[in-house]
């Protein structure tokens, strides 16, 4: 089953529609068979994970206790969520934490999507056999020519690579919004996508994860 992980990072209309995204993700991943996951902020987390499968943004690798502000994979799993995203390009921590991190929510039972920008990185994390690795060139997100278009050899190369190297399932995001920018990762290897503002910021949420969606079914 491939994955398609809707990221709302903190835009204003992921916290205002939060909920109604969640419920037309659940509907969508039943309309088409795809394994549709949420990644709210934190505030929404336990009422996005009662509606559909949920990933927190970010999670440290720290047993609960004494810390002010961070957020441990006790809060998450607490919360109802299934999973996290680790290293996002605009949360990066460093190979060592990324590392325990992972570690950490294979321990508890929590699905690990480790994001990384170049192939370098992919070579470091492919060992660490997270569930997902998700290949994300920073200078594409939030734009709009997706990463299958801009950059198909590397996506290839990618894919390919954490097939032989690891147990991951590789993903792909950053600027992706139409369903032949989704159409095109699948038929360059990728297991699914990640993405952010082609959803959240769309006129029309609930068309566009369709659309988004259907290719992966
Ligand atoms: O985590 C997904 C993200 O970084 C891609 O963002 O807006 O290019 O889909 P966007």
């Amino acid at each position: 089953m491939r994955s398609l992980i809707i990221n709302y990072k903190a835009y204003a209309e992921g916290i205002d529609n939060g909920l109604e995204i969640a419920a037309i993700a659940k509907k969508t991943s039943k309309k088409t068979g795809v394994d549709i996951i949420v990644a709210p902020p934190l505030s929404l987390l336990p009422s996005t994970s009662r509606v559909v499968k949920s990933f927190s943004q970010s999670m440290e690798a720290l047993e609960p206790g004494p810390f002010t502000g961070h957020i441990t994979w006790y809060e998450i799993q607490k919360s109802g969520a299934s999973g996290t995203l680790i290293n996002h390009s605009e949360n990066r921590v460093s190979i060592e934490e990324i590392s325990r991190t992972v570690n950490v929510c294979r321990r508890v039972g929590l699905l690990s999507v480790v994001c990384i920008q170049n192939m370098d990185e992919a070579v470091a994390i492919a060992s660490l056999n997270p569930d997902f690795i998700a290949y994300e060139p920073q200078e594409l997100i939030g734009g709009n020519i997706s990463v299958s278009t801009a950059k198909p050899e590397t996506v290839r190369e990618f894919c390919s690579f954490v097939r032989a190297r690891s147990k991951s399932s590789p993903l792909i995001g950053a600027g992706i919004k139409t369903s032949v920018d989704v159409a095109k990762s699948v038929e360059l290897g990728s297991d699914g996508i990640l993405v952010a503002s082609g959803a959240i910021k769309a006129d029309d949420p609930a068309k566009a994860i369709f659309d988004l969606a259907r290719p992966l079914s």
